[in-house]
């Protein structure tokens, strides 16, 4: 199984990449697994010029929007990993989404389950963490995907009962892809 892990901090050593190694640790042995730092790469915004609905699908920007999005498209598993800034999605991994736009056609005619990691400073319940499942659930629903599930919780590290907690919630998390 090819999984392909959507990091959206800017935080090389933070909570979201260590949520996704734990992730990544919990999957079964032989997974393809690929972790993409989208915060690290040059991504830019959608222009919406429309350029990519006549020319089959690429993007006027030159970025590297294009290698991230075909290793997106040959997914079997998707995670969304983000920490909660300003009660949403980081700008970085939104950016990418939002490429996606030029890619509608080929991302709707391959299958894929998708989790969401969001880590905020405010632990959960919080509306904050529903939007942001509910907006990738909203993806999932427009492009056929499967929503599988969700791993929302407030910053755990340096706190050993939290990072245990997180530890075994991610792996149950881990076995629904
Ligand atoms: C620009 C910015 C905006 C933030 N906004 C929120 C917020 O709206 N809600 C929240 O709970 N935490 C917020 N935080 C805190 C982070 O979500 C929190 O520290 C998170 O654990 C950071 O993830 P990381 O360790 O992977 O970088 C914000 C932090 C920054 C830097």
């Amino acid at each position: 199984m090819n999984i392909v892990l959507l990091n959206g901090s800017p935080r090389a050593a933070g909570n979201t990449t260590e949520a996704l190694k734990m992730l990544a640790e919990a999957l079964p042995a032989g997974s393809n697994v690929e972790t993409v730092n989208v915060a690290a790469l040059k991504i830019g915004g959608c222009k919406s010029c429309f350029a990519c609905k006549q020319n089959g699908g690429t993007c006027v920007q030159k970025d590297d929007a294009e290698e991230v999005l075909a290793k997106v498209v040959a997914a079997d598993a998707l995670v969304f990993a983000t920490p909660v800034y300003f009660m949403g999605i980081t700008a970085q991994l939104k950016a990418l989404i939002d490429r996606f736009f030029a890619k509608v056609d080929k991302l709707q005619a391959a299958s894929k389950k998708v989790a969401v990691i969001a880590i905020g400073g405010t632990p959960p319940p919080s509306g904050q963490y529903d939007l942001i499942a509910g907006n990738v659930q909203a993806i999932c629903a427009f492009l056929g995907w499967e929503f599988a599930g969700q791993y929302v919780a407030g910053s755990f590290q340096g706190d050993e009962a939290k990072t245990a907690a997180a530890k075994k919630e991610i792996a149950a998390l881990a076995a629904k892809l």
